[in-house]
């Protein structure tokens, strides 16, 4: 196993706001990483100092072995970044931006040919080549974004939330793209609010919240850990605030939340569904509905996201 991304003991402080605590991780070359965490824990911030755009207060960082700060120039041209806002010219045509990317990371001009028109019928952009980049559909422009990244034939590429905005059918395209990428054996970095996207794409998360490591691992591990099952129960009248205080004593139950007009119950361990029933009754509650589901990646991600806030 080769790490392509290594992070020790890194903090990256603003005046007295600390953004990152003594974050520490690996990424294994080849995979697709998913960093994940609610608004403000330091996602944007961690991939700053990755792709040497913000100087750690204290840690170090490696990519293939370069250290961010000391060898910032070989970094950048081994990384690709594709920050959330679009870096590509409007004015100029898709190739025109391709060119104009690649000769930035001096990429000679008959390479940049060759590269371009592989990168644009792998994102499917290749009707487009002549078209200006303000005049591509939202989800086009996401693709562009990513090809101007592409062009100097990173090692690893890094994504800031880039399915923002996309409707179901282009970040479905954008999720191709990346899987595409990666099979070309580019190592990927990925930022996402989108757990599905997530489970779907990623081959190990990690979820941070306020600039500490919550849990990491494979989706599906992290799902197995979560809990046995989870119950989501609607009743009448629905007092859920009580009814779970009372469930929330008893053993078997992880947790509880309320999640808009149903009780979301995550069992530990194998419980009678009855003792669950009679603790509702027992508050003179009918129920209405019971759905009985596995462990998802979101239910994974609020229970990770509730731990550190306590
Ligand atoms: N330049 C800055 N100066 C001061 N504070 C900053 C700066 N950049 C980020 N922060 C703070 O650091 C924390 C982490 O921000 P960051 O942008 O890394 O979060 P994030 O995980 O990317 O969130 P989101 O999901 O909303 O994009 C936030 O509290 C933010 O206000
Ligand atoms: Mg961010």
């Amino acid at each position: 196993m080769e790490q392509i991304i290594e992070v020790r003991s890194l903090s990256k402080s603003y005046g007295d706001f600390t953004a990152l605590f003594d974050v520490s991780l690996d990424i294994e070359k080849g995979t697709i990483f998913g960093l994940l965490g609610p608004n403000g824990a330091g996602k944007s911030t961690l991939i700053r100092v990755l792709s040497c755009q913000s100087r750690p207060t204290s840690g170090h960082a490696f990519i293939a072995g370069l250290d961010v700060v000391s060898q910032k120039k070989d970094v950048l041209s081994i990384i690709g970044v594709v920050p959330q806002e679009n870096s590509f010219y409007e004015d100029l045509t898709v190739n025109e931006n391709l060119t104009y990317f690649g000769s930035l990371y001096r990429v000679p001009g008959p390479e940049i040919k060759e590269r371009s028109s592989n990168i644009l019928s792998m994102l499917k952009l290749d009707e487009k080549t002549d078209s200006r980049g303000g005049t591509l559909s939202g989800g086009m422009k996401t693709r562009l974004n990513i090809a101007c990244a592409l062009v100097h034939k990173p090692r690893v590429l890094i994504l800031d939330e880039p399915s923002v905005g996309l409707d179901p059918v282009s970040r479905q395209a954008l999720w191709d793209t990346i899987r595409e990428v990666n099979r070309e054996g580019t190592t990927i970095l990925i930022t996402t609010h989108y757990m599905q996207e997530a489970d779907a794409l990623c081959d190990r998360i990690l979820i941070m919240n306020r600039g500490k490591i919550v849990v990491e691992g494979k989706p599906g591990e992290l799902k197995e850990a979560a809990g046995e099952k989870v119950l989501q129960i609607t009743s009448s009248p629905g007092n859920y605030g009580i009814i779970k205080s009372s469930l929330e004593h008893i053993q078997a139950i992880r947790s509880c939340s309320i999640s808009d007009t149903a009780l979301k119950i995550t069992l530990g361990e194998e419980l009678p569904a009855q003792d669950i029933f009679d603790v509702f009754k027992s508050h003179g509650e009918k129920i209405n509905s019971v759905e009985s589901s596995s462990p998802s990646l979101e239910d994974v991600f609020i229970h990770a996201a509730g731990e550190a806030w306590h």
